[in-house]
């Protein structure tokens, strides 16, 4: 076992299995599943749904046992509790009092998990600021709709100030607008030296904050690292868009790389391998045609999750 110091969050081969009710199969909803999160970092879990994020957070929380495996947090056995006063949890459907306000409900939890009276209404003031909800502080949570209570669920996370944050789907039933936030709020807590760990299917908040991610496919860890990594060099393409290309260039080029064209008559758009751009520029360039923009093309996280279902339906996946 490779016990890198800054690593705080080990999940180790954890199997889970549920017995769905008397007389029925046992279910195996997370098969040997091992990732890492290190220090300072903003991790994503993504899955599509039914995938086993939720489960794999319960087991890390300790609210569930895994049936096998071991998973540590802050070099702790997620059985015990001591370690449970540093890190914060946004569960994946939070219930407040609805007849409380979002003050005191915050207020309620900076009490319950020990925050200190002589900071505690800074530290709510704070988090309302954080998450917009200042001006409805004062509003019962019955009439607050349901981004506004997801906001609420991510300030009574880190009442505490706690030093790993996980998170059950931040961003659901958020708008544009409030994704933002939600995103300002996290990557504030990663330049305050926080580690956040987040479940989420919403790819573009992945892609925009995240610094690693793993992909869970039916229980089992497809892939796990930084986006970036996930391609091999061959993979990267990039897009350069011309105008005046010959007949003659076109089909050059077209013979001898594997380039997919689109656009027609004046600009033409060329998709090409990275390792192929200087020689296509050249042809381009010598036959004439103006280069009108070069960019690199990013693979999104979106096509590599595709990729990571679609593979999985093809084999795996056992029960
Ligand atoms: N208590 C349980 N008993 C039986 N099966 C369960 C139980 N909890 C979860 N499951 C099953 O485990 C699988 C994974 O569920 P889980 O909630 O972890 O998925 P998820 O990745 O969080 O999905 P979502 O994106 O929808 O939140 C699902 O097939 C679910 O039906
Ligand atoms: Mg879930």
């Amino acid at each position: 076992m490779a016990g890198d110091a800054r690593e705080v969050v080990q999940v180790d081969s954890v199997v889970k299995d549920f017995r769905p009710g008397f007389g029925l199969r046992t279910k195996r909803v997370l098969h040997g599943v091992s990732f890492s999160v290190r220090e300072g970092e903003i991790f994503g879990f993504v899955g599509p749904n039914g995938a086993g994020k939720t489960t794999t957070l319960k087991v890390l929380m300790g609210l569930i046992k895994a049936t096998s495996g071991r998973a540590t947090i802050l070099g702790c056995d997620v059985a015990q509790t001591e370690f449970r006063r540093h890190i914060g949890f946004l569960p994946e459907n939070p219930y407040f009092y609805s007849f409380l306000t979002a003050r005191e409900i915050l207020n309620f939890y900076a009490k319950l998990s020990g925050v200190p009276s002589a900071g505690r209404r800074d530290r709510v003031d704070t988090l309302l600021n954080w998450v917009g909800l200042e001006h409805a502080a004062d509003a019962r949570l019955r009439t607050y709709s349901k981004g506004m209570l997801q906001r609420v669920g991510v300030a009574q996370a880190l009442v505490h100030n706690p030093r790993v944050i996980f998170l059950d789907e931040p961003m659901s039933g958020l708008d544009p607008l409030g994704r933002k936030e939600i995103r300002d709020v996290v990557l504030r807590l990663k330049r305050e030296g926080k580690t956040v760990f987040m479940n989420t299917h919403i790819l573009s908040d992945v892609e925009m904050i995240c610094d690693r991610v793993a992909i869970i496919v039916d229980g089992v860890i497809r892939y796990q690292g930084r986006i970036e990594d996930f391609l091999i060099e061959d993979e990267l393409w990039s897009d350069v868009v011309l105008s005046g290309l010959s007949v003659e260039a076109t089909t050059h080029i077209e013979e001898a790389f594997d380039a997919r064209f689109h656009g027609v008559g004046e600009r033409i758009e060329i998709r090409i391998r990275d390792k192929d751009v200087s020689a296509v520029l050249q042809i381009a360039l010598a036959a004439g045609a103006e280069v009108i923009s070069l960019s690199q093309h990013r693979v999104s996280l979106e096509t590599i999750f595709i990729d990571a279902v679609e593979r999985s339906e093809g084999g795996g996946g056992e029960s």
